[in-house]
């Protein structure tokens, strides 16, 4: 039923199929897009978003299905293509050149020239400072890359989208390192891009956002795309939808109790982003570490499990001093270490997802230096469905998992070990809201068999609803320890604002 009065979406994609090497990641999609909506993409981990986006920006050829822009089937070979009909992706990773400026990032290839192929630096500055303007920022288009924040990377990212004058503009999981604020400014941005008629496809896996900028949700679910509802939408109907169960948006009741003193952190320092922080961790606790960007908290934790070396400070674990700076070190004495920046230090992504998961205990699973692969691949088979990892199956290779999938199996490599110190930064960042669940329910289990857990997040609920402490860092330094009690979010903000103790 064609309606000839109304003009067709800005963006029509039909029928869409794609197969890799046992996985169907997409299944006859159907998804449209109108000018200047925000349109929400909901699954969870590897439901198919990303590889959808990826087909819509030329990045990933399909099997079949139909594109259509404007009500026009178009061709969709490269990325080259995708530009040339207005289509700009913002990935979960940034595509930036670290060492150049912001100017020429957003520039790049395309630089304003004076004629005889010389750049025209003070043109590209200034059309620079006025795209960034036009978003809300204060970005200095002539500092480098590498010194910018992510949020302000990620203003960069999307002027460069806005550069080549798109029409549709994709992004995968924005907002996942995002603080408050920078979402704030983010969202400001897309209503200025919305304005002008820009679609925006929006990925993300954090649900609280979604009704503050989208204005449909289209769910996929094992590549097929569920259901299309408008904005706002109850929240557990999207969840259903995304899961095809009910699920229980529940931290776990904390019945654990805690135990004797596990891990002594005293005076540790790294100046000028860890000063003198003390505390004690119990066996049976989690402890929440709060606080804004670049507070100390990774740092704290890359200092405990020997990635960096302190300038002074001394840990100490079940009465042991712990030797400073040596990671192996730090493993064998039983502490393990979920880094945030998982793609960097997470796992060697071109090896197997057995092998990833075995990692931390392959002398365990070793014999005459030998490593059991029957042993190495039950164990695996066991945490693959523990945290319910999306792999066709334990030989797969790390890499071809989709982006939340390959932080399950970081996590669930240590949570295989069972470390006696569990150190997870940003445990839960890009991880579907079913999986959160599951990764709670995890860590309280193997806290109430007597691990102690330092879990640093930027999720203030995650942070509220399963800690038994919370510590706030501003600028270094331990600026706050709330009991759970104690502990609210104007308490836990003020705290890292370094408006109190
Ligand atoms: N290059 C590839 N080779 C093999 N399988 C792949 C490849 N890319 C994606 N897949 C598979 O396709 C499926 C869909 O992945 P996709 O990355 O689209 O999920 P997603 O919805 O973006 O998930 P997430 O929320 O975790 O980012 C997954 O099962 C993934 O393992
Ligand atoms: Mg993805």
């Amino acid at each position: 039923m064609t309606d000839t009065s109304q003009p067709p979406p800005l963006l029509q994609m039909r029928a869409v199929s794609k197969q890799f090497p046992g996985v169907r990641a997409l299944d006859d999609v159907a998804f449209d897009v109108q000018r200047g909506e925000v349109h929400v993409l909901l699954g969870e981990n590897g439901a198919g978003k990303s590889t959808l986006m990826r087909v819509l920006s030329g990045a990933c050829a399909r099997d079949a299905g139909d594109i259509l822009i404007d009500g026009q089937p178009v061709v969709l070979h490269s990325p080259r293509d995708a530009q040339a009909l207005g289509i700009s992706t913002i990935y979960q990773e940034f595509n930036l050149v670290p060492h150049l400026t912001a100017a020429a990032n957003i520039f790049l290839g395309r630089e304003p020239l004076y004629g005889a192929g010389i750049i025209n630096r003070r043109k590209l500055l200034a059309d620079a400072a006025s795209l960034l303007g036009s978003l809300g920022t204060t970005i200095d288009p002539s500092a480098r890359v590498k010194d910018l924040s992510v949020a302000e990377q990620q203003m960069v990212e999307v002027a460069k989208a806005l550069s080549i004058d798109a029409r549709i503009l994709i992004m995968d999981e924005p907002t996942s390192a995002l603080t408050e604020s920078e979402i704030d400014q983010l969202f400001g941005a897309i209503k200025r891009l919305t304005g002008r008629g820009v679609a925006v496809i929006y990925i993300s896996h954090r649900m609280e956002e979604l009704a503050r900028v989208g204005h449909r949700a289209t769910v996929m679910r094992d590549g097929r795309s569920i259901a299309t509802r408008p904005l706002p939408c109850p929240i557990p109907e999207l969840v259903r939808l995304m899961a095809n169960r009910d699920i229980t948006q529940h931290f776990p009741a904390r019945t654990r109790r805690r135990g004797a003193p596990l891990l002594h952190v005293d005076g540790i320092s790294r100046p000028p982003r860890l000063r003198e922080v003390t505390f004690t961790l119990h066996r049976g606790e989690i402890l929440g570490v709060a606080g804004l960007l670049g507070a100390g908290r990774t740092e704290l934790a890359r200092a405990i499990a020997g990635a960096d070396v302190p300038a002074h400070g001394r840990v100490v674990l079940d009465g042991q001093p712990l030797r400073l700076g040596a990671p192996s070190h730090a493993i064998r004495a039983g502490i393990g270490l979920v880094p945030e920046d998982r793609k960097r230090h997470g796992f060697v992504p071109g090896q197997s997802v057995a092998a990833n998961l075995a990692l931390p205990q392959l002398h365990r699973l070793a014999r005459g230096g030998v490593i059991d692969r029957r042993r190495e691949r039950a164990l695996a088979t066991k945490w693959i469905h523990e945290l319910r990892i999306k792999t066709p199956d334990a030989s797969a290779r790390v890499l071809t998992l989709s982006g939340g999938n390959q932080q399950k199996v970081v996590l669930g490599k240590w949570l295989a070990a069972g470390a006696d110190v569990l150190i997870v930064d940003e445990p839960t960042r890009g991880i579907d809201v079913a999986a959160k669940m599951e990764i709670y329910q995890l860590l309280d289990r193997l806290a109430a068999d007597g691990a102690g857990i330092l879990m640093i997040s930027s999720d203030l609920p995650e942070i509220l609803g399963m800690s038994d402490r919370v510590l706030v860092m501003h600028q270094g330094r331990l600026q706050a320890v709330l009991d759970a009690g104690e502990a609210t979010q104007e308490r836990v903000l003020q705290a890292a604002l370094g408006l109190a103790g």
